[in-house]
């Protein structure tokens, strides 16, 4: 009966963030941005789409350095867990030349991952699946790495999605975390990029992370706390939209879409006062 009630209540919420990452109008935005830079859906690159496609502190700078410290090699499967639109599946498999794997909530945002893959040429190396982190339509051991960017703010349950991606990924291999942690008590301003309310947001410590990871059965290599790099990349961006007098055609407030400004103001806000910070955890799945 309890499992029942938790299962409707997890649905609810699922179907809420759902709500929360609309994309409705993201592909006309993304298409108005390109046609302003010169581009089309003929011409358009990986390179092009990083600072839309990648919904999360830092863009593609983190994801470089993630996967830097995941070594990521032509020969891996990689999960990329939550992957919004694509772009770390697409900047991944196009950095490595190896296959990966995007799964998401959102509909809308698989449908438009599927449609810049194409755009980008790389559907042979790329697919996508629209299924929760929490009960992933693959067999176990499928992957040898998985990665998952700001994702885990949006799931309560941190032990059951770990124990999910765990069971995916194959014995020897690595799991790369990027999202948004607690680092003090104080209060977060909604909505933030992933929340437009408290209801659906489970921003936890690094403890919550750690604990969570070692019942799941990975062992912790590496922690790095970004906050001084979340600092200089939103310094960067207004110095950048203050110097162009506004926003670049494609950037990240598009996919942010509706009350894109409070949004960005309460994270920023919420990161100088010290109360979250963007953290990367890299951590093994030891041999069977
Ligand atoms: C802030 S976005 C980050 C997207 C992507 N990882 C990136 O960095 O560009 C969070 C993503 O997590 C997805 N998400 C949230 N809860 C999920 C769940 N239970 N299962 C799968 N995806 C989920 C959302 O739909 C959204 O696309």
């Amino acid at each position: 009966m309890q499992k029942t009630r938790n299962d409707q209540r997890t649905k609810e919420l699922e179907s809420d963030i759902v709500g929360h990452y609309d994309g409705s109008e993201l592909l006309t935005s993304i298409e108005t941005g390109l046609a302003t830079i010169g581009k089309s859906s003929a011409t358009v690159t990986v390179e092009d789409l990083g600072p839309v496609d990648e919904f999360h502190v830092g863009g593609r700078a983190a994801t470089t350095e993630l996967c830097e410290r995941l070594g990521v090699t032509h020969d891996d499967h990689i999960l990329d867990v939550g992957c919004g639109i694509g772009g770390t599946t697409r900047f991944i498999t196009e950095l490595s030349g190896c296959e990966v794997t995007g799964v998401d909530l959102a509909p809308n945002y698989i449908t438009i991952a599927r449609l810049l893959t194409e755009w980008t040429g790389l559907t042979d190396r790329a697919g996508y699946e629209i299924a929760s982190a929490l009960d992933m339509p693959f067999e176990d051991s499928s992957f040898d790495k998985a990665v998952q960017l700001h994702v885990g703010m949006n799931i309560a349950d941190k032990v059951a999605l770990f124990r999910e991606v765990h069971r995916v990924v194959r014995p020897g291999g690595r799991f790369g975390v990027y999202d948004i942690m607690r680092v003090t008590d104080g209060t977060i301003e909604f909505p933030v990029p992933w929340a437009t309310d408290a209801s659906m947001s489970f921003v936890e410590d690094l403890s919550t992370y750690g604990n969570a990871l070692e019942l799941a059965g990975f062992e912790t290599a590496e922690i790095r706390n970004r906050r001084q790099f979340a600092v200089e990349f939103f310094g960067a961006m207004r110095a950048n939209a203050l110097a162009a007098g506004g926003p670049p055609p494609l950037g990240l407030h598009l996919i942010l879409g509706k009350d894109a400004s409070t949004k960005l103001a309460n994270v920023i806000d919420a990161i100088d006062a010290g109360v979250i910070a963007p953290v990367e955890i890299i951590c093994d799945k030891p041999e069977a």
